[in-house]
């Protein structure tokens, strides 16, 4: 990723400390957080210091390497590792791998974190490659929170076609709706369309069906924290009614996601578990003042309860297709299956 003009991966594991680019603190300030042990990466991976299916699935990898590095229990570590989120399908398939190298030797098991790390990187330039030719000259894009770089390792999923095209000369604009309650998008999203000279504009959560009865957006490509066999899929709260909004007005809605996000022993999005975060994410709201001094600030009715599912699902019917490093797809059974034949 591009930040001031210097190259930066979002995750990070160098001899036995795991580096990440803290993402509670952008866009106010960057730095890179060290974490030393695998109880580090997991309290990261809890406390959203690092997001996004695809960077918490290398995180979750290397914290199982860690866990091997430090002679600790590998039976108890993965099981606290799985804990930290239950939705992104990315995290168990990188732990479980690692887990399994680990068996073998403790280098087998860097090995294996670092090449999945590695292969994040390759598939969501793989998506981009195969997204990009669906973004016309002049497109305008609506996205939900953040699926680009920050996302992954590099890259990103919904964000990689965007990066492509607009690298390759394509005018493009992208709307980027805030994603309340923790705001990935009007944070994290849009910090990543500044870094690569896009025009964007951050949009209310609630301005989708505004944006598309008006004929402002021609296409919606969000990203995916699990997919399940038959293409229903989980991502960020929000994402199911633009997806709804979509279908009304004739707009194509794409997900883009690697084949680590599928599920295959999800039959149906019914199986997917959706991970319940603190309502404090909902009541309070952190930002700096006019000095530039970050402030966590009460925006709700003290003393009202709040409710904050982290993701919806989308039901397949609704999606129009899904990038895949492979390739395009419909949202069938029969589609992802062969996609791991
Ligand atoms: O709670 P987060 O920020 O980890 O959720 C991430 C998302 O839901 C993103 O929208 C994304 O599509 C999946 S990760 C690239």
């Amino acid at each position: 990723m591009r930040v001031a003009g210097q190259e930066y991966l979002t995750i990070r594991l160098e001899g036995t400390s795991v580096f990440m680019i803290d993402q509670n603190l952008l866009p106010f300030s960057f730095s890179v957080k060290e974490c030393k042990t695998w109880e580090d990466t997991c309290l990261s991976i809890r406390n959203m210091t690092v997001r996004g299916a695809g960077a918490i699935g290398a995180a979750a990898g290397f914290a199982m390497a860690q866990a091997f590095m430090e002679s600790e229990d590998p039976g108890m570590a993965i099981e606290r590792i799985k804990a930290t989120r239950p939705t992104a399908r990315d995290l168990f398939f990188a732990v479980e791998k690692v887990f399994y190298a680990g068996q073998i030797s403790v280098q087998a098991a860097v090995d294996e974190a670092q090449k999945l790390a590695a292969a994040n990187v390759a598939a969501a330039k793989n998506i981009g490659k195969f997204g990009e030719p669906l973004i016309k000259e002049g497109s305008r894009i609506l996205t939900h929170c953040n699926a680009g770089w920050l996302g992954f390792v590099d890259y990103g999923s919904a964000l990689a076609p965007i990066y492509m095209a607009h690298r390759g000369g394509k005018q493009l604009f992208v709307y980027a709706d805030e994603t309340r309650p923790r705001s990935q998008g009007a944070r994290l999203t849009a910090w990543e369309l500044s870094n690569e000279d896009i025009d964007h504009s951050i949009v209310p959560d609630n301005a989708g069906a505004y944006l598309m009865s008006k004929g402002m957006i021609d296409m919606v490509i969000v990203g995916a924290d699990r997919i399940a066999a038959n293409g229903d899929t989980a991502n960020k709260i929000g994402t199911f009614e633009k997806a709804i909004v979509a279908k009304q007005f004739g707009i194509p809605f794409f997900v883009a996601a690697p084949l680590s996000t599928f599920d295959p022993a999800a039959e149906t999005g019914e199986k997917i578990e959706i991970e319940e975060r603190s309502a404090d994410e909902v009541n309070y709201q952190t930002g700096p003042d006019s000095e530039g001094r970050i402030h966590t600030i009460r925006v709700s009715n003290p003393g009202s309860a709040a409710f904050n599912p982290a993701f919806d699902v989308t039901p397949a019917e609704f999606i129009s297709g899904i990038i895949t490093e492979k390739g395009i797809i419909k949202p069938d059974v029969q589609m992802i299956a062969s996609l791991f034949r």
